[in-house]
């Protein structure tokens, strides 16, 4: 499974990196708002950070000006990736960018069904807002279920990025259904680390380290 840090925090996404806990990075309009950089320009600098996908999302709602900031956006780096909306507008432009050989990934989705659309429009990545769908009274992971079953039965490239994580039982759930890629914010992929018998083992280990008077 591929692991996207959901975030335009650059010092976050460095230290991902050098723990090797980062395939790609994923943002939006509110994580460009929260971290209050120029969009071209933090794009440019996580661009440089990995060599995986990273998302930058387009704001007009019409098929001419999506094109034309992902225009713009493309020019940044070679592993931008093209994120549209799930509307017939977005997967009109998925359809443009991918048949060009430009990464898109299809967000805002909330079933299966915008899942098969974006899967027919030859997207890159669908993302599935599991936590959003949690929090309106759907089951997120239902939705996983559903789509990864569609897309195997018919052989789909698209690959399933699972997004709006919340918690580290998200990714658990998501990777054992198989999902492709869950991007996650910093914090939730740093839980993933914790174990409170880990926690333990080392505070047992020292102790005992520390009483055979030795150093290395
Ligand atoms: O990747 C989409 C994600 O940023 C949405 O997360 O927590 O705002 O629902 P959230």
């Amino acid at each position: 499974m591929k692991f996207f840090a959901d975030t335009a925090d650059t010092a976050e996404i460095r230290d991902l990196a050098e723990a090797g806990l980062l395939d790609g990075v994923t943002t939006n309009p509110s994580l460009i708002m929260k971290s209050g950089c120029d969009f071209i320009e933090v794009t440019k600098e996580i661009c440089g950070l990995t060599s995986g996908p990273v998302s930058a999302e387009v704001v007009s709602l019409d098929h001419a000006g999506m094109m034309r900031e992902a225009e713009k956006l493309r020019k940044i780096a070679d592993n931008v990736c093209i994120k549209v909306p799930l509307t017939i507008d977005g997967l009109k432009t998925c359809r443009a960018l991918t048949s060009d050989g430009t990464m898109v990934n299809v967000t805002l989705c909330f079933s299966a069904n915008q899942a098969l659309l974006a899967a027919k429009a030859g997207a890159t990545f669908v993302s599935p807002f599991v936590g959003r769908h949690d929090d309106n009274g759907f089951d997120g992971m239902e939705l996983i279920r559903d789509i990864r079953l569609i897309y195997d039965n018919y052989a789909f490239a698209t690959e399933i990025l699972v997004a709006s994580v919340r918690h580290t039982i998200h990714v658990l759930e998501a990777a054992k259904i198989g999902a492709d890629v869950m991007t996650a914010p910093p914090a939730v992929i740093k839980a993933l680390v914790k174990h409170v018998l880990t926690d333990k083992g080392i505070e047992g280990f020292m102790a005992d380290w520390a009483k055979t008077g030795q150093s290395l």
